[in-house]
């Protein structure tokens, strides 16, 4: 069973819906102090949780999500980037403007980076701290009609995530990358609905679809909670060894290990 430190202050980016908030409802059931991130308030406020609004594909969100954090608690052990979606329309390489790689860019990758340089001198000073950056399978099995430049955006998550690794494993700070393969969430949802939509299709054959696309050995989508397990070990004093590191939560999607 994993270890969670009760106190403990955790950032969860995303943290209001689907993996986001199957995770932040993990740790604050485990006792630890959540703080909580997307552009709108959640309907119902889960007790214990802290919400701040903020658009994180802004350059200027991460640094206020950090001021705010910093002055109400004093201190950060945790942060999970989780906030992305795949905000690109299908069609290949033909279909996207730089505009649309820019989207991607900022919201799956540069929201990561401007979050953790503006907690990271809290957690070096505290000589602690675990960070996860929640990925995808699709950065390095992209779908090219649907997910070129969210695959790209998320490949240099991961790569990113390596080198922050190595620069931090001697201060006491662990950094991993858990990739999900497909989740049933609302983004999920969301796609499969569009893209009956667009396809003149039933949802039930749009889901169908995904799953053929994906290939999921296991036959389902992953629950939120199965992903926020995985994150709850990584995070926990269990984990006090792992860093830098790709850890997937897909059913087997993976080609290969
Ligand atoms: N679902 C899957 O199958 C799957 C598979 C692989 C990887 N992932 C990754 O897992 C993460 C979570 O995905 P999900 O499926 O749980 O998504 P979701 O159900 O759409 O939830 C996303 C969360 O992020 C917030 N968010 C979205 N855009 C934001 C922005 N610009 N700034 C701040 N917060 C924002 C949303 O709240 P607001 O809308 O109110 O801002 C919500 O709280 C993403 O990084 C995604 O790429 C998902």
């Amino acid at each position: 069973m994993e270890t969670l430190s009760k106190g403990q202050v955790a950032l969860i980016t995303g943290g209001t819906k689907g993996i986001g908030k199957a995770i932040a409802d993990k740790l604050s059931n485990a006792g630890m102090q959540v703080v909580v991130t997307a552009r709108t308030a959640p309907k119902e406020n889960t007790t214990g949780q802290y919400f701040i609004s903020a658009d994180l594909a802004y350059p200027d969100s991460a640094e206020r999500v950090a001021k705010e954090i910093l002055e109400k608690y004093g201190r950060i052990d945790i942060i999970i980037n989780n906030a992305g979606a795949n905000l690109s329309p299908a069609g290949g390489f033909s279909a996207l403007s730089d505009e649309h790689w820019n989207n991607n860019w900022q919201l799956n990758f540069m929201s990561a980076v401007r979050v953790n340089k503006a907690l990271l001198p809290t957690m070096i000073e505290q000589k602690s701290g675990v960070i996860i950056n929640i990925s995808t399978g699709a950065a390095k099995q992209p779908i090219w009609e649907m997910t070129m430049s969210y695959s790209s955006a998320k490949a240099a998550l991961n790569v990113y995530s390596k080198a922050l690794a190595n620069e931090l494993g001697a201060k006491g700070i662990r950094v991993n990358v858990v990739s999900p393969g497909v989740v049933e969430t609302p983004l999920m949802l969301e796609f499969i609905e569009n893209m009956a939509k667009s396809s003149g299709i039933t949802s039930d054959e749009a889901f169908k679809a995904v799953m053929d696309k994906v290939g999921v050995p296991m036959g389902r989508m992953a629950e939120p909670e199965e992903v926020a397990n995985l994150v709850a070990f990584l995070v926990s004093s269990e984990a006090k060894y792992i860093t830098g590191t790709n850890y997937s939560v897909d059913g087997g999607a993976s080609p290969t290990t």
